[in-house]
């Protein structure tokens, strides 16, 4: 009846085929995924997720009542809403230039991805994060001392029962943005506590680079 139609849907058909298969080699190259670890427990991410949803029922009332306050919520909801996928794995594409907060497992997870320079993190713990100024004093009498890091952490600090089943890493990194959690022995808890707030996940993982190879003895 149409003559015409049949070669010009296999001509689509073609087009079609090709572009998927183009698109899949595509993805295949450049955007392989990969693979998420998740954080945090499935049903409270799904929960959590729900009292987000519900706090935006009412947006469409709300945005012509008081759309200031609507629109405060949305974004109080959207900020809320890219916490809980942090907090659960998300490793956003501009991990490396945020700043890391307080959640150790979510940063070494952050962490894994990136890789440390330690020349750079030398820099910065001598310079503009002037770690040094504590922890190069001689005598290791305000801070535990910066030679001999990662053998102090592995042969002593690991020891402490308080420290049972952490790694190295997450120690040094817990050491940086959280130093409160774990005071060492003999130590005054005088290290500032702003770091999360001040290192991109960079600057942490070049920090960690050097601290790792801090791996001589310790002078303690
Ligand atoms: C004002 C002094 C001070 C500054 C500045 C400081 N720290 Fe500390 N740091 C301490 C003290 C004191 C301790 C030991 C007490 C404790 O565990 O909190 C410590 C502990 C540590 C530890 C654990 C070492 C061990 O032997 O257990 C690491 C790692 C560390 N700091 C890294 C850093 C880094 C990296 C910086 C810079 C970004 C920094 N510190 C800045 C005082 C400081």
């Amino acid at each position: 009846m149409f003559p015409n139609t049949h070669p010009f849907r296999l001509m689509l058909l073609l087009v079609g085929l090709c572009s998927l298969l183009l698109a899949g080699a595509a993805v295949a190259q450049n955007d392989t995924p990969a693979p998420l670890t998740l954080l945090c427990d499935p049903v409270a991410l799904r929960d959590q997720q729900a009292q987000y949803a519900a706090l935006l029922t009412d947006f469409d009332a709300a945005s012509q009542s008081d759309p200031a306050a609507a629109l405060k919520t949305l974004f109080e909801v959207g900020a809320a809403y890219q916490t809980l996928a942090l907090d659960c794995g998300y490793i956003p594409p501009d991990a490396a230039i945020r700043t890391v907060g307080t959640e150790v497992e979510r940063i070494l997870n952050t962490l894994d991805t990136l890789y440390g320079d330690p020349l750079n993190g030398q820099v910065l713990y001598s310079g503009a994060l002037a770690c040094s100024g504590c922890h190069m004093v001689s005598g290791g009498v305000v801070a535990p001392h910066t030679e001999g890091t990662f053998t102090r952490t592995e042969e002593t600090r690991l020891s402490d029962p308080l420290l049972k089943d952490y790694t190295p890493e997450q120690y040094i990194v817990e050491s940086i943005v959280n130093p409160a959690q774990y005071v060492a022995p003999n130590y005054q808890p005088v290290m500032p506590t702003d770091f999360g707030e001040r290192l991109t996940a960079q600057d942490l993982a070049d920090l960690l680079a050097f601290l790792l190879s801090q791996d001589g003895p310790s002078p303690e």
